[in-house]
């Protein structure tokens, strides 16, 4: 299995992301992690990226950043307070990261009501970050198994951007349900939209399939209208970085083109995503804060400049598709079909304790 974050020898390891893709079976580049800053570097800079990837890997930066004890309890929640806030302006769009550090938050408070000594807080701080990790698997295990009842055998599907392994702890939201449905011994095709301007679908989906061994072809985003048309596209699936509480999807920039052909072309569009997704204090998706990046990612592929010095750039690294657009949106607690506010509210709400 793929572990794109994970904790050793006190140190948050990440597969670095920037490096990818390399010869299947080469080992791994790996980004080591020994303090705190390091990690908020590597979610920045994409050596680690997607949206439940980006929230797991804060929980383990926070936990690495608390492994310097002081008996001062104010100086102890000063240094929480400085790494939690760091983390939230490392990306603004997953709200996965936001979840993650309010659940290290909580933590954080209940081990100090609880009068922990400091070695004791900063212990529990890392085994809760470590159950996110695990948690995160798991969810996707289990949304995997809801979403592949949507899969049929013969099927043609094509993916945006990299929602799998590598944009989680492990296993992958869309790419889990694409796991789980051959799992079940279920044959489709699948085809991987390049995903300019990072190209997280040629260099990071094309390399997990190969990787996994599930067979796929790479096409570029301005080839995905003219595969639908000629019938050579069945289903749509995606992953998200934020859903609204009406049901609008932010994820990688071009999904809500994909979406709108789906529609034009009666073609199913789901999202998989877990509920660290939703984000139910948003209303709808024009209140979801979208990150715009460097030119650079548009005026050059790696360090090869292919546009002319001077043009002015507009980079959002992501889009909003709305809710009416959306088939069903896939999560490890069940399907909700035709998303909108009910819907959303009818399946979250058992979990609202937790929120
Ligand atoms: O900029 P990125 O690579 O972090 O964007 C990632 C995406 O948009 C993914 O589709 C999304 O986070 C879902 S990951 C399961």
């Amino acid at each position: 299995m793929i572990r794109t974050v994970y904790w050793e020898n006190e140190a948050v390891v990440l597969l670095d992301q920037r490096k990818l893709p390399v010869a299947i079976g080469g080992s791994l580049p790996l980004l080591v992690c020994r303090n705190y800053h390091q990690v908020i570097q590597a979610i920045k800079t994409l050596a680690v990226r997607g949206a439940p990837a980006i929230g797991v890997a804060a929980a383990l930066g926070i936990a690495l950043g608390m492994r310097k004890v002081t008996r001062d309890r104010v100086a102890l929640h000063q240094r929480f307070a400085k790494i939690a806030t760091e983390f939230s302006h490392s990306r603004p769009t997953a709200v996965n990261l936001f979840w993650a550090i309010k659940q290290m938050k909580s933590a954080f408070l209940q081990a100090t009501a609880a009068d922990f000594s400091s070695a004791r807080i900063s212990q529990r701080l890392l085994e809760v970050a470590l159950e996110l990790v695990d948690n995160d698997i798991k969810t996707n295990i289990a949304l995997g198994e809801h979403g592949q009842a949507l899969i049929d055998d013969g099927d043609a599907i094509l993916t945006h951007c990299n929602a799998g392994a590598l944009a989680c702890a492990g296993y992958g939201t869309a790419l889990g349900v694409l796991r789980s449905a051959r799992q079940k011994g279920k044959n489709f095709s699948l085809f991987i939209d390049e995903t300019r301007p990072v190209l997280q679908g040629a260099r990071l989906t094309a390399w997990e399939m190969q990787y996994e061994k599930i067979p796929a072809t790479l096409i570029c985003d301005s080839m995905a209208g003219s595969l639908m048309a000629s019938g050579r596209v069945n289903k749509i699936i995606t992953g998200a970085d934020r859903i609204a509480a009406n049901g609008d999807v932010a994820n990688k920039i071009g999904t809500y083109s994909l979406a709108v052909l789906a529609k034009a072309h009666k073609i199913p569009f789901y999202v998989a995503a877990p509920l660290a997704t939703f984000d139910l204090s948003i209303d709808n998706g024009c209140d979801i804060p979208i990150e715009e990046r460097a030119p650079e990612e548009v005026t050059h592929i790696g360090v090869k400049r292919i546009a002319p010095k001077g043009i002015s750039v507009f980079n959002p690294a992501f889009d909003v598709t709305p809710a009416r657009l959306i088939t069903a949106i896939i999560t490890e607690r069940g399907i909700i079909k035709r998303p909108g506010k009910k819907s959303i509210r009818a399946l979250l709400v058992r979990d609202e304790g937790k929120r």
